[in-house]
């Protein structure tokens, strides 16, 4: 009696053993090998940096369709879908426009060669004892770093499982940014737990921001606010790290974020680029939600929490915050003056509609 008697297993199994008896038989289908005669023959060159995205992602397999394939399957884009290949109701972000950037597939190969890591990147080793208040204030400002590095990493988990997935660059550069932002939050908090001191004070300015980011209605409307605002006033600071970290420790840190946050901010500025060309009429949400994110990022930047270990670490100590203030001032125009900058790159004129100060008076206000 044959072990498989008809019956004992369910219709899926026993189509699975029909289908061993034949290839037992020599009867094989095969049908595969000729599938996809356009993309067969493919030929790519890899460059002096090794084999990019880019550089496999040419002719046939370049072409990215303006309305994802609207078979809804993780079917990689350029392959062949056989008819039965059954639609996933969960990638409901079909419209190049809604997640593209021209940069995206070059931003990930960045990306992923320029990986680092906080156990052995970060010169540890020249941890030194620091002065109270500058130890204080060093794991005050990681401790705000902390909290707002975790709705970066949140915003783009959050939309990419809805991404169809004939727009694969998008989705590995937003892959690629979940885990650099996993890894600032992990150095910031180290740093704040590695130097005898310790967490301090939670930002509930900083909370309204982070908020917003995430209830934005819309992909690129939550872009916007994160990639080109949030990250983009994180970016400018980052740049000014030398005046905030007291040792070769910190330096390390801001020099190492600063190159993964340059990407984040550079995706931002050509998605939304990308996307105000084909939907102009599309501005006024961005400048909407701008409004938003300028009031709630005017309110922390002055939070305590939030300016005053700055001011101290810029001025070089508690006795010095007068002049850390200054400085902190001229960051702040400065943040204001490059986020202006990027929308304009992306066409948008935020200039009359800026709802802050281009600068904080800090003399004017002290007289
Ligand atoms: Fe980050
Ligand atoms: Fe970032």
């Amino acid at each position: 009696m044959s072990k498989y008697p008809p019956g004992k297993y369910t219709p899926a199994v026993e189509v699975g053993l029909d289908r061993m008896r034949e290839m037992a038989k020599g009867n094989f289908d095969l049908k595969w090998m000729q599938s996809n005669p356009a993309g067969w023959g493919h030929k790519v060159t890899p460059g002096p940096a090794g084999l990019r995205l880019r550089d496999v992602d040419t002719g046939y397999y370049g072409n990215v369709p303006e309305h994802g394939s609207t078979h809804g399957s993780m079917a990689p884009r350029g392959c062949e879908v056989p008819p039965e290949t059954k639609a996933l109701p969960m990638y409901t972000m079909n419209e190049m426009s809604e997640v593209w950037a021209e940069n995206a597939g070059l931003l990930y190969d960045e990306a992923v060669v320029r990986q680092w890591n906080s156990v052995t990147d970060v010169p540890w080793d020249k941890l030194e004892k620091l002065p109270d208040d500058i130890e204080r204030a060093v794991c005050q400002m990681c401790t705000g770093l902390t909290e707002v590095e975790f709705v970066a990493g949140d915003m783009p988990a959050k939309w990419l499982h809805k991404i169809n997935h004939d727009f694969h660059e998008v989705k590995l550069f937003l892959a690629s940014q979940i885990f650099d932002e996993a890894r600032h939050l992990d150095v910031f908090r180290k740093r704040a737990l590695a130097n005898g001191g310790g967490l301090l004070m939670a930002s509930p300015g900083q909370e309204e921001l982070l908020a917003a980011i995430l209830e934005a209605p819309d992909y690129t409307t939550a872009s916007a606010l994160m990639h080109i605002f949030g990250e983009g006033f994180v970016l400018t600071l980052f740049r000014q790290g030398e005046f905030l970290a007291p040792t070769e420790v910190e330096k390390a840190i801001f020099r190492l974020c600063m190159q993964d946050e340059a990407r984040h901010v550079a995706y931002g500025v050509k998605h939304l680029k990308y996307f105000l060309e084909r939907h102009p009429n599309r501005a006024e949400e961005v400048h909407k939600i701008l409004d938003i994110g300028e009031q709630a990022i005017f309110t922390l930047t002055l939070e305590p929490q939030t300016s005053e270990p700055r001011a101290i670490l810029a001025g070089g100590g508690l006795a010095n915050i007068d002049v850390g203030a200054q400085r902190m001032a001229f960051i702040y125009a400065k943040q204001v003056k490059e986020y202006l900058r990027r929308l304009e790159i992306a066409g948008l004129n935020r200039e009359p509609r800026l709802t802050i100060p281009k600068e904080i008076p800090y003399e004017d206000l002290a007289a």
